[in-house]
């Protein structure tokens, strides 16, 4: 009888631990399942972030500026590339100008032939198209300066200190070889309730608004942006639209940023 208990109650133990063994392992497995799940997802999170972020910005790693320094300046290798990034830090090669110039089909502040109507084909284009959609809506747009070769930015520059004083040029006008209007992809525009001139009164004239809210549909931006004077380096032109494509335009339009807070966004 004893004999049978003791043997009962070793069947007993040894079911115990077998169970007990049998449930720590069904936990391992449980738990490893889990692990294994979360690290799926984890993953899936990740991947999808990528894609958003991928997707979230229109200006991707090739249309990014290819620099090399000399002597302190960073001169831009790719200066064709239509979303280029001109400004105080980043210059374009000396003597560098667009193969592309044509004079874009819109009206002038003057009748004249001067260089500064030119502008790269695309972006002409554009403008040409942005106009005319202004027209339609009854707002007349006239552009008043476009293209400037290096010769021409450092008369233009030179003129300004002359006039203002170094300090305000400085806010002003870029030096040769850091203006966009080298770049061809540049447009000063103004209307005639404005008396065709480039001022911070045009950002106040029903052309000038139209603008700020419309350009980016046709590819540009208003590249002196209200508030961003410390990033871009210049005081507010709201005359000075930019050509940087569509998407992009857009992109910049809808974040609110300056280029230059865009392009660091997608260099991150
Ligand atoms: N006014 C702009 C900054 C230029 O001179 O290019
Ligand atoms: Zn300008």
């Amino acid at each position: 009888m004893r004999h049978l208990k003791k043997t009962l109650l070793v069947f007993m133990t040894s079911t115990t631990m077998l169970l007990t063994a049998c449930n720590a392992s069904f936990f391992e497995a449980k738990n490893k399942e889990e692990v294994e799940e979360a690290a799926n997802m984890q993953e899936a999170e990740v991947e999808e972030e990528k894609t958003e972020a991928e997707q979230e910005y229109a200006l991707t790693a090739e249309m990014l500026n290819i620099i090399e320094t000399e002597d302190g300046v960073n001169y831009i290798q790719n200066p064709e590339n239509i979303q280029v990034l001109v400004n105080k830090d980043h210059s374009l090669p000396i003597g560098y100008r667009p193969a592309d110039l044509v004079i874009p089909d819109v009206k002038f502040s003057f009748e004249e032939k001067h260089e500064k109507k030119l502008m790269r084909k695309e972006a002409a284009e554009a403008l040409k198209l942005m106009f005319n959609a202004a027209l339609e809506e009854g707002v007349e747009i006239v552009a008043v300066s476009g293209f400037r070769s290096f010769e021409r930015q450092q008369q233009v520059y030179t003129a300004s200190v002359e006039t203002s004083g170094a300090e305000h040029a400085q806010q002003a006008v870029a030096e040769p070889g850091k203006s966009e209007h080298q770049t061809g992809l540049t447009m000063d525009v103004s209307s005639i309730e404005n008396s065709y001139k480039l001022d911070q009164n045009f950002g106040e004239v029903e052309a000038g608004k139209w603008l700020a809210d419309h350009c980016s549909e046709y590819g540009f931006i208003i590249r002196y942006p209200e508030g961003k004077e410390n990033i871009t380096g210049y005081m507010y032109e709201p005359w000075h639209i930019r050509y940087v494509g569509e998407d992009v335009a857009k992109d910049i339009y809808s974040l609110g940023l300056s280029f230059e807070e865009y392009v660091q966004l997608v260099e991150e």
